[in-house]
Protein backbone atom coordinates (compact mmCIF):
# COMPACT_ATOMS: atom_id res chain seq x y z
CA UNK A 1 0.00 0.00 0.00
CA UNK A 2 1.15 3.87 -0.16
CA UNK A 3 2.47 5.74 2.37
CA UNK A 4 3.81 9.48 2.50
CA UNK A 5 7.17 9.18 3.67
CA UNK A 6 10.53 11.12 4.47
CA UNK A 7 13.73 11.22 6.18
CA UNK A 8 13.23 14.02 8.27
CA UNK A 9 15.58 16.80 7.23
CA UNK A 10 16.23 15.57 3.60
CA UNK A 11 12.80 17.20 1.25
CA UNK A 12 14.67 15.73 -1.60
CA UNK A 13 13.16 12.02 -0.10
CA UNK A 14 9.51 13.15 0.34
CA UNK A 15 7.50 10.69 -1.53
CA UNK A 16 5.44 8.32 -1.97
CA UNK A 17 6.60 4.79 -1.04
CA UNK A 18 5.35 1.23 -0.78
CA UNK A 19 5.14 -0.25 2.54
CA UNK A 20 3.78 -3.22 3.99
CA UNK A 21 0.22 -3.36 5.33
CA UNK A 22 -0.14 -2.13 8.73
CA UNK A 23 1.24 -4.78 11.94
CA UNK A 24 -1.61 -5.86 14.02
CA UNK A 25 1.02 -5.10 17.15
CA UNK A 26 0.48 -1.37 16.54
CA UNK A 27 -3.69 -1.69 16.84
CA UNK A 28 -6.22 -3.53 16.88
CA UNK A 29 -8.37 -1.48 14.74
CA UNK A 30 -7.80 -0.85 10.75
CA UNK A 31 -8.66 2.39 9.43
CA UNK A 32 -9.42 3.70 5.73
CA UNK A 33 -7.41 6.69 5.44
CA UNK A 34 -9.02 9.55 4.10
CA UNK A 35 -7.17 12.74 4.51
CA UNK A 36 -4.49 14.28 6.55
CA UNK A 37 -3.89 17.77 7.20
CA UNK A 38 -1.04 19.36 7.04
CA UNK A 39 0.63 21.91 9.35
CA UNK A 40 3.83 23.76 10.37
CA UNK A 41 5.78 20.63 11.93
CA UNK A 42 5.33 18.86 8.89
CA UNK A 43 7.11 21.53 7.30
CA UNK A 44 9.80 21.24 10.46
CA UNK A 45 10.13 17.64 10.18
CA UNK A 46 10.60 17.57 6.10
CA UNK A 47 13.26 20.39 5.85
CA UNK A 48 14.69 21.72 9.05
CA UNK A 49 15.17 18.09 10.76
CA UNK A 50 12.47 18.16 13.55
CA UNK A 51 11.36 14.82 14.14
CA UNK A 52 12.74 11.19 14.68
CA UNK A 53 12.08 8.11 12.53
CA UNK A 54 10.99 4.88 14.09
CA UNK A 55 13.83 3.89 15.52
CA UNK A 56 15.93 1.48 13.20
CA UNK A 57 14.31 3.54 10.16
CA UNK A 58 15.55 6.00 8.20
CA UNK A 59 12.18 7.21 7.16
CA UNK A 60 8.91 8.10 8.74
CA UNK A 61 5.28 7.74 7.69
CA UNK A 62 4.27 11.28 8.36
CA UNK A 63 1.16 13.40 9.08
CA UNK A 64 -0.45 13.27 12.24
CA UNK A 65 -3.78 15.10 11.33
CA UNK A 66 -6.32 12.42 10.33
CA UNK A 67 -8.77 11.38 9.22
CA UNK A 68 -10.22 7.69 8.34
CA UNK A 69 -13.06 5.20 8.23
CA UNK A 70 -12.87 2.21 10.17
CA UNK A 71 -12.80 -0.92 8.59
CA UNK A 72 -11.84 -3.53 11.17
CA UNK A 73 -12.94 -3.47 14.71
CA UNK A 74 -13.14 -6.10 17.91
CA UNK A 75 -16.73 -6.49 19.03
CA UNK A 76 -15.66 -4.94 22.27
CA UNK A 77 -13.71 -1.75 20.99
CA UNK A 78 -16.92 0.59 20.70
CA UNK A 79 -16.18 1.23 17.13
CA UNK A 80 -17.64 -0.75 14.16
CA UNK A 81 -16.55 -0.68 10.25
CA UNK A 82 -17.45 2.49 8.43
CA UNK A 83 -16.96 4.98 11.85
CA UNK A 84 -15.47 8.17 10.79
CA UNK A 85 -12.46 8.28 13.24
CA UNK A 86 -9.71 10.68 14.20
CA UNK A 87 -6.41 9.16 15.64
CA UNK A 88 -5.02 10.76 18.61
CA UNK A 89 -1.19 11.76 18.03
CA UNK A 90 0.88 11.16 21.38
CA UNK A 91 1.40 7.91 23.07
CA UNK A 92 2.13 8.12 26.55
CA UNK A 93 6.10 7.04 27.57
CA UNK A 94 6.81 3.62 28.33
CA UNK A 95 8.23 4.26 32.15
CA UNK A 96 5.44 6.13 32.81
CA UNK A 97 5.81 9.59 33.99
CA UNK A 98 2.95 10.50 36.38
CA UNK A 99 0.94 12.32 34.04
CA UNK A 100 1.20 9.89 31.65
CA UNK A 101 0.65 6.79 33.76
CA UNK A 102 -3.06 9.42 34.21
CA UNK A 103 -3.45 9.18 30.40
CA UNK A 104 -2.52 13.23 30.44
CA UNK A 105 0.47 12.43 27.75
CA UNK A 106 0.38 16.01 26.57
CA UNK A 107 1.68 16.17 30.03
CA UNK A 108 4.89 13.88 29.81
CA UNK A 109 7.39 15.41 31.73
CA UNK A 110 10.42 13.26 30.69
CA UNK A 111 10.51 13.72 27.23
CA UNK A 112 10.13 10.12 25.94
CA UNK A 113 6.58 10.37 24.59
CA UNK A 114 6.29 9.23 21.02
CA UNK A 115 4.03 10.64 18.58
CA UNK A 116 2.44 9.42 15.42
CA UNK A 117 3.87 11.24 12.27
CA UNK A 118 6.52 13.29 14.17
CA UNK A 119 8.13 11.20 17.04
CA UNK A 120 9.22 7.89 16.76
CA UNK A 121 6.22 6.25 15.29
CA UNK A 122 4.78 5.95 11.89
CA UNK A 123 2.11 8.47 11.15
CA UNK A 124 -0.99 8.69 9.06
CA UNK A 125 -0.38 9.35 6.26
CA UNK A 126 -1.22 5.89 4.68
CA UNK A 127 -3.86 3.90 2.57
CA UNK A 128 -4.43 1.90 5.59
CA UNK A 129 -3.50 2.11 9.57
CA UNK A 130 -3.95 0.81 12.46
CA UNK A 131 -4.16 2.20 16.03
CA UNK A 132 -6.17 1.08 19.36
CA UNK A 133 -9.46 1.83 20.02
CA UNK A 134 -8.49 4.19 22.87
CA UNK A 135 -6.39 6.21 20.77
CA UNK A 136 -9.34 6.47 18.31
CA UNK A 137 -11.71 9.37 18.78
CA UNK A 138 -15.20 8.91 16.58
CA UNK A 139 -16.81 11.72 14.85
CA UNK A 140 -20.67 12.28 13.73
CA UNK A 141 -21.15 10.77 10.06
CA UNK A 142 -22.10 14.37 9.05
CA UNK A 143 -18.81 16.13 10.22
CA UNK A 144 -17.55 14.40 7.22
CA UNK A 145 -14.28 15.42 5.44
CA UNK A 146 -14.22 18.36 8.29
CA UNK A 147 -13.13 15.96 10.69
CA UNK A 148 -9.47 16.70 9.69
CA UNK A 149 -9.70 19.54 11.69
CA UNK A 150 -10.17 17.83 15.06
CA UNK A 151 -6.46 17.52 15.69
CA UNK A 152 -5.13 21.21 15.14
CA UNK A 153 -8.88 21.77 17.04
CA UNK A 154 -8.12 19.72 19.46
CA UNK A 155 -4.70 21.57 20.27
CA UNK A 156 -6.54 25.02 20.64
CA UNK A 157 -9.42 22.99 22.94
CA UNK A 158 -6.38 22.22 25.46
CA UNK A 159 -5.37 25.72 25.16
CA UNK A 160 -8.57 27.13 25.77
CA UNK A 161 -9.53 24.39 28.61
CA UNK A 162 -6.59 25.72 30.82
CA UNK A 163 -7.09 29.37 30.34
CA UNK A 164 -10.58 28.48 31.61
CA UNK A 165 -9.36 26.81 34.45
CA UNK A 166 -6.45 29.52 35.07
CA UNK A 167 -8.73 32.11 34.94
CA UNK A 168 -11.21 30.44 37.71
CA UNK A 169 -8.44 30.96 40.26
CA UNK A 170 -10.25 34.59 40.98
CA UNK A 171 -13.57 35.41 40.41
CA UNK A 172 -13.22 36.48 36.41
CA UNK A 173 -15.41 37.02 33.68
CA UNK A 174 -13.20 37.65 30.67
CA UNK A 175 -14.77 39.49 27.42
CA UNK A 176 -11.87 40.54 25.19
CA UNK A 177 -9.58 38.18 23.49
CA UNK A 178 -6.87 39.33 21.69
CA UNK A 179 -5.70 35.89 19.41
CA UNK A 180 -2.33 36.86 17.60
CA UNK A 181 -1.69 34.63 13.94
CA UNK A 182 -4.50 34.12 11.83
CA UNK A 183 -3.26 30.47 10.23
CA UNK A 184 -5.46 27.05 10.61
CA UNK A 185 -4.34 27.23 14.79
CA UNK A 186 -5.33 31.25 15.62
CA UNK A 187 -8.78 31.21 13.33
CA UNK A 188 -9.60 27.75 15.05
CA UNK A 189 -9.01 29.15 18.98
CA UNK A 190 -10.82 32.45 17.33
CA UNK A 191 -13.68 30.44 16.46
CA UNK A 192 -13.97 28.36 20.08
CA UNK A 193 -13.62 32.66 21.77
CA UNK A 194 -16.91 33.75 19.69
CA UNK A 195 -18.48 30.09 20.65
CA UNK A 196 -17.81 31.45 24.36
CA UNK A 197 -19.53 34.55 23.47
CA UNK A 198 -16.34 36.46 23.83
CA UNK A 199 -15.33 40.11 21.87
CA UNK A 200 -12.56 38.37 19.54
CA UNK A 201 -9.69 39.99 17.98
CA UNK A 202 -7.03 38.21 15.84
CA UNK A 203 -4.24 40.00 14.94
CA UNK A 204 -2.13 38.88 11.89
CA UNK A 205 0.36 40.28 9.60
CA UNK A 206 -1.34 40.03 6.03
CA UNK A 207 -4.18 42.26 4.79
CA UNK A 208 -4.98 40.61 1.80
CA UNK A 209 -6.07 37.06 1.26
CA UNK A 210 -9.06 34.97 3.24
CA UNK A 211 -7.94 35.68 5.96
CA UNK A 212 -9.30 38.98 7.38
CA UNK A 213 -13.18 37.83 5.63
CA UNK A 214 -12.78 34.39 7.23
CA UNK A 215 -12.02 36.43 10.92
CA UNK A 216 -15.22 38.83 10.03
CA UNK A 217 -17.60 36.10 8.98
CA UNK A 218 -17.18 34.35 12.36
CA UNK A 219 -18.07 37.80 14.14
CA UNK A 220 -14.85 38.70 15.10
CA UNK A 221 -12.86 41.74 14.09
CA UNK A 222 -9.38 41.53 12.08
CA UNK A 223 -6.19 43.71 12.51
CA UNK A 224 -3.10 44.53 11.47
CA UNK A 225 -1.49 46.72 13.60
CA UNK A 226 1.13 46.16 16.15
CA UNK A 227 -0.16 44.50 19.54
CA UNK A 228 0.73 48.32 20.81
CA UNK A 229 -0.97 50.67 18.41
CA UNK A 230 -4.52 48.34 19.26
CA UNK A 231 -4.87 49.76 22.40
CA UNK A 232 -6.53 46.72 23.28
CA UNK A 233 -6.21 45.36 26.91
CA UNK A 234 -7.16 41.41 26.72
CA UNK A 235 -8.53 39.25 29.38
CA UNK A 236 -7.19 36.07 27.41
CA UNK A 237 -4.50 36.53 24.75
CA UNK A 238 -3.28 32.99 22.70
CA UNK A 239 -0.84 33.60 20.79
CA UNK A 240 -0.40 31.28 17.87
CA UNK A 241 2.26 33.03 15.24
CA UNK A 242 5.51 31.78 17.11
CA UNK A 243 6.48 35.43 16.77
CA UNK A 244 8.78 35.27 19.69
CA UNK A 245 8.51 39.65 20.23
CA UNK A 246 4.76 38.92 20.60
CA UNK A 247 4.84 37.20 23.54
CA UNK A 248 6.39 40.38 25.54
CA UNK A 249 3.87 42.25 23.31
CA UNK A 250 0.96 40.55 25.08
CA UNK A 251 2.43 40.23 28.17
CA UNK A 252 2.91 44.29 28.56
CA UNK A 253 -0.98 44.42 26.97
CA UNK A 254 -3.09 41.77 29.61
CA UNK A 255 -5.78 43.44 31.35
CA UNK A 256 -5.19 42.37 35.38
CA UNK A 257 -6.48 39.28 36.03
CA UNK A 258 -5.28 37.65 32.50
CA UNK A 259 -4.66 34.72 31.21
CA UNK A 260 -2.16 34.57 27.64
CA UNK A 261 -1.43 31.61 26.45
CA UNK A 262 1.60 30.24 24.04
CA UNK A 263 0.69 27.81 21.53
CA UNK A 264 3.42 28.72 18.73
CA UNK A 265 7.23 27.78 18.29
CA UNK A 266 9.68 30.30 17.23
CA UNK A 267 12.10 29.28 15.13
CA UNK A 268 15.63 30.84 14.71
CA UNK A 269 17.38 32.96 17.31
CA UNK A 270 16.17 36.68 17.41
CA UNK A 271 17.49 38.69 20.30
CA UNK A 272 15.16 41.37 22.21
CA UNK A 273 16.11 44.28 23.84
CA UNK A 274 13.06 43.74 26.90
CA UNK A 275 13.15 45.91 29.78
CA UNK A 276 13.02 42.35 31.95
CA UNK A 277 11.81 44.50 35.56
CA UNK A 278 8.97 46.19 34.16
CA UNK A 279 7.83 43.01 32.72
CA UNK A 280 8.04 41.11 36.13
CA UNK A 281 6.57 44.44 38.09
CA UNK A 282 3.56 44.43 35.53
CA UNK A 283 2.99 40.00 35.60
CA UNK A 284 2.88 40.23 39.81
CA UNK A 285 1.23 43.73 40.24
CA UNK A 286 -1.39 42.66 37.78
CA UNK A 287 -1.63 38.59 38.86
CA UNK A 288 -1.24 37.78 35.47
CA UNK A 289 -0.93 34.40 33.89
CA UNK A 290 1.70 33.48 31.16
CA UNK A 291 1.67 29.49 29.95
CA UNK A 292 2.94 27.18 27.36
CA UNK A 293 0.30 24.49 25.82
CA UNK A 294 1.15 21.51 23.32
CA UNK A 295 -0.23 18.63 22.35
CA UNK A 296 -3.86 17.31 23.68
CA UNK A 297 -5.58 15.13 25.63
CA UNK A 298 -8.32 12.61 24.38
CA UNK A 299 -11.27 15.26 26.31
CA UNK A 300 -9.63 18.07 23.83
CA UNK A 301 -10.56 15.69 20.91
CA UNK A 302 -13.78 15.24 22.18
CA UNK A 303 -14.16 18.51 23.13
CA UNK A 304 -12.85 19.65 19.40
CA UNK A 305 -15.79 17.12 17.88
CA UNK A 306 -18.02 19.45 19.99
CA UNK A 307 -16.66 22.75 18.66
CA UNK A 308 -16.72 21.59 14.97
CA UNK A 309 -20.16 20.24 15.39
CA UNK A 310 -21.89 22.71 16.16
CA UNK A 311 -19.70 25.14 14.10
CA UNK A 312 -20.99 26.68 10.34
CA UNK A 313 -19.57 23.82 8.15
CA UNK A 314 -19.50 26.59 5.40
CA UNK A 315 -17.24 28.51 7.29
CA UNK A 316 -15.12 25.42 8.32
CA UNK A 317 -15.30 24.25 4.39
CA UNK A 318 -13.47 27.77 3.57
CA UNK A 319 -10.48 26.87 6.26
CA UNK A 320 -10.14 23.68 3.63
CA UNK A 321 -8.04 25.66 1.14
CA UNK A 322 -6.28 22.96 -1.11
CA UNK A 323 -6.48 19.54 -1.87
CA UNK A 324 -3.52 17.83 -2.72
CA UNK A 325 -3.20 14.14 -4.02
CA UNK A 326 -1.22 11.38 -2.15
CA UNK A 327 0.67 11.08 -5.26
CA UNK A 328 2.16 14.71 -5.41
CA UNK A 329 1.92 15.48 -1.33
CA UNK A 330 4.69 16.87 -1.19
CA UNK A 331 3.09 19.84 -3.22
CA UNK A 332 0.44 19.99 0.01
CA UNK A 333 4.07 21.35 1.71
CA UNK A 334 4.51 24.42 -0.85
CA UNK A 335 2.77 27.84 0.79
CA UNK A 336 0.30 30.25 -1.39
CA UNK A 337 -0.93 33.28 -0.26
CA UNK A 338 -4.19 31.55 0.05
CA UNK A 339 -3.47 28.69 1.65
CA UNK A 340 -5.16 28.38 5.54
CA UNK A 341 -5.46 24.21 6.02
CA UNK A 342 -3.73 22.50 2.72
CA UNK A 343 -4.87 18.52 2.83
CA UNK A 344 -4.04 15.47 1.40
CA UNK A 345 -6.48 13.24 0.06
CA UNK A 346 -5.26 9.57 0.58
CA UNK A 347 -7.68 7.95 -1.92
CA UNK A 348 -6.91 10.21 -5.10
C1 LIG B 1 1.06 18.68 17.01
C2 LIG B 1 1.10 18.21 18.45
C3 LIG B 1 2.53 17.84 18.84
C4 LIG B 1 3.45 19.01 18.56
C5 LIG B 1 4.90 18.75 18.95
C6 LIG B 1 2.08 19.76 16.79
O1 LIG B 1 2.09 20.11 15.43
O2 LIG B 1 -0.23 19.16 16.68
O3 LIG B 1 0.24 17.12 18.61
O4 LIG B 1 2.56 17.52 20.21
O5 LIG B 1 3.37 19.34 17.18
O6 LIG B 1 5.49 17.67 18.30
Amino acid sequence: MRACTVAPGRPDTAGVEEIGEPAVEVGEVLVEGLLVGVCGTDVEITSAGYGWPPPGHERIVLFHESLGRVLEAPADSGLSAGDLVVGIVRRPDPVPCLPCSKDQWDFCNNGQYTERGIKELDGYGAERWRAPAKYLVKLDAAIGDLGVLTEPTSVVAKAWDYVDRLGARAPWEPRTVLITGAGPIGLLAAMIGVQKGLDVHVLDRVADGPKPKLVADIGATYHTKSVADLGLHPDVAIECSGVGSLVFDLMNSLAPDGVLCLTGISSGKHALDVDESAINKQLVLTNSVVFGSVNAARRHYEQAADYLRVADPGWLGRLVSRRVPMASWPQALERSPDDVKVVVDLQA
